[in-house]
């Protein structure tokens, strides 16, 4: 049978996608491919973002083609999520020998497509509409009793879309308006993945916080995503449960108070920021203030002092002043995130802050987005070291990336901590105790490891 690769950028959201894709086609028998060389077919999973991630898929399919021309192999080729989406046709206009273009709403589809471009019975098919439920189609998962390495941690995507228009987001156009999964869908896929050993799972969405907004509505103070957190958290064998990405807007006390009353819930949230500045925050269509981000993050902190908090920050948004960016600067140092991604605006197509007055060039974008990432390395730079001497458990997910030989879990509140340790530690809670820290890592000693279950 023929083999696939599939070589995924940006969010988790597509990692996500791109294996329900390749779950799908290994349940067709195709089989995945160890490098793009190797495959029959070559399926890139495109981020729309900002432009650098849009280049950088376009020139990797160039160079794939230019390859595949150069050895005379047969393989086929295929763009699939948010460029596809949002470019279509136009991508075959510009690399006439790219085979398929898929959209968000067509990852169901790959097979089928993949199956008649192999046989010859399709020459290209491109296919970015609209389909009505597709947000329920993504649920196959590579863990479903397919591969020998169990996962301990999944991903869960419980719905698709996003309706705030940020005035600088392309997402409203790649992923079209919101829709939601049901909870009783969801939680199956949940509980069909703690029976094959998943412990952790991650639910997934461009807006978790409007989560079944119309479809499922408030009930007693809570809002829908807060009542799918609460009906996960029953799932037994199920250890931990976290969620990206939220909006401010609708981060909720009730989402607060989930924290307190849902132990599987850990400590550690990702709460996009954008800026600090209130006159871009509205420029921005962001729908609060700093002052209302800050007393989130205050609230959280009230009811899990430990909670690691992470973020999003845009610089160089249209007429952003130097006023603004300190305003973001001052905020970043008043909240102390433990981890911030700082992006450099990127004006995309079809959105309203690509037409504002007032675009900063390059270089003060380069500057200023300089200037907050050593900011925000120097606020962080003692926070891993803290950590040294503490006792943290940490979930077990599989050998560590750096190094193979060794063991690699993440505490509650999403730190890797890095030990010694065998195959059996793999998908245990175990408390370790932190004998050094590098800047974005935490070491555990073995020698003092005790296993909790
Ligand atoms: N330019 C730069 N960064 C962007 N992001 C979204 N759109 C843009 C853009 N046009 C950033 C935001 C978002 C993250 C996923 O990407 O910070 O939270």
């Amino acid at each position: 049978m023929p083999s696939v690769f599939i070589k995924t950028y940006g969010c988790q959201m597509n990692e996500r996608d791109s294996e329900a894709v390749a779950a799908q086609l290994v349940a067709k028998g195709y089989s995945l491919a160890g490098s793009e060389d190797l495959a029959d077919v070559v399926l890139l999973n495109t981020c729309s973002v900002r432009d650098m991630a849009e280049q950088k898929a376009i020139n990797k399919m160039g160079a794939l083609i230019g390859n595949a021309r150069k050895r005379k192999t047969n393989q086929k080729f295929g763009f699939m999520g948010c460029m596809a989406q949002s470019r279509g046709k136009e991508l075959i206009d510009r690399l006439p020998d790219v085979d398929l273009v898929l959209g968000t709403q067509k990852f169901h589809r790959a097979g089928e497509y993949i199956d008649a471009l192999l046989a010859g019975n399709s020459k290209q098919v491109v296919d970015t509409e609209a389909e009505k439920g597709s947000e329920a189609a993504i649920r196959e998962h590579i863990n479903d009793g397919q591969s020998a390495k169990k996962a301990v941690t999944a991903f869960v995507s419980i719905m698709q879309g996003c309706n705030q228009y940020c005035t600088f987001c392309i997402v409203p156009y790649t992923r079209g308006k919101e829709r939601s999964r049901t909870i009783e869908d969801i939680v199956k896929e949940c509980r069909q993945l703690v029976d094959q050993g998943v412990k952790e799972i991650t639910l997934l969405g461009q807006i978790v916080t409007s989560f079944g907004r119309r479809e499922i509505g408030s009930k007693d103070d809570k809002s829908a995503f807060v009542q799918l957190i609460e009906a996960v958290h029953e799932i037994e064998g199920l250890d931990r449960i976290r969620f990206t990405s939220p909006h401010p807007k609708g981060y909720g006390d009730d989402l607060v108070q989930a924290f307190v009353d849902l132990p599987k819930l850990v400590e550690s949230a990702h709460l996009p920021l954008q800026s600090g500045s209130n006159r871009m925050l509205k420029l921005m269509h962001r729908g609060y203030t700093r002052e209302r981000f800050a007393e989130i993050i205050q609230k959280l902190r009230a009811v899990k002092p430990h909670m690691g908090i992470g973020t999003d920050i845009i610089v160089g948004f249209p007429g952003e002043t130097e006023e603004d960016f300190q305003e973001t600067m001052s905020l970043c140092q008043e909240l102390q995130f433990q981890n911030a991604f700082i992006f450099k605006y990127s004006p995309r197509k079809n959105t309203p802050a690509a037409k504002m007055p007032d675009q900063l060039p390059e270089e003060l974008i380069e500057e200023r987005h300089a200037r907050l990432l050593n900011a925000v390395d120097e606020l962080r730079g003692g926070m891993y070291q803290d950590y040294v001497g503490q006792e943290v458990e940490i979930l077990v997910e599989g050998p560590s990336r750096k190094n193979a030989e060794r063991l690699e879990g993440r505490t509650r509140c999403n730190k890797i901590v890095i030990f010694d340790g065998g195959q059996r530690h793999i998908g245990q809670l175990m408390n370790v105790r932190v004998t050094s820290a590098s800047p974005t890592t935490l070491y555990g000693d073995p020698a003092i490891v005790n296993l909790t279950e």
